[in-house]
C-alpha cells in the first residue's frame, strides 16, 4: 500500500503540497531508490552531499533510468545504455532530451515531493 501521507506548505502567493517520498535512514540504508507515487515513477538519491530527484523513466524508450546505481555522477538506462547526470537529470548522450527533476522539501528527516512543480 501506497503511503500517502503529506504536508502543505505556504510558497509566495501558494500552498504546495509535497507527498512523502522516503525518510533519511532508508535513503542512507539503500543509496538510491526507485518508487511511485500517485503516476510519478521516481529516482532519489544523493549526489555530491545534495538529496535530489528526478524522473526514473528515460526520454529514449521510458526504461528504468535508476536500475542501476549511479556510478561517478552518472545513471545509465537499463534498455539502451542512454546517459543522465546525477547533477541535474540532463540527457549526457542525447542533450536537450532532460529528465524531469523535482522540487524536494526535508522535514523531521523524511524526504517530501512537490509532483506538481
Ligand atoms: S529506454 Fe532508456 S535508453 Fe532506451
Amino acid at each position: 500500500m501506497q503511503n500517502s501521507r503529506s504536508i502543505k506548505i505556504q510558497e509566495q502567493d501558494k500552498e504546495i503540497e509535497y507527498k512523502l517520498l522516503a525518510s533519511i535512514e532508508e535513503l542512507e540504508q539503500k543509496g538510491q531508490i526507485t518508487k511511485w507515487i500517485d503516476d510519478h515513477d521516481i529516482l532519489l538519491y544523493e549526489y555530491e552531499g545534495k538529496i535530489k530527484a528526478i524522473s526514473n523513466i528515460c526520454r529514449h524508450f521510458g526504461g528504468p533510468v535508476g536500475y542501476h546505481k549511479m556510478k561517478n555522477g552518472t545513471f545509465t538506462c537499463l534498455w539502451h545504455n542512454w546517459q543522465f547526470s546525477g547533477k541535474d537529470g540532463s540527457c549526457l548522450t542525447h542533450p536537450g532530451l532532460p529528465l524531469r527533476e523535482y522540487e524536494l522539501k526535508i522535514v523531521d528527516n523524511e524526504i517530501y515531493i512537490n509532483l506538481l512543480g
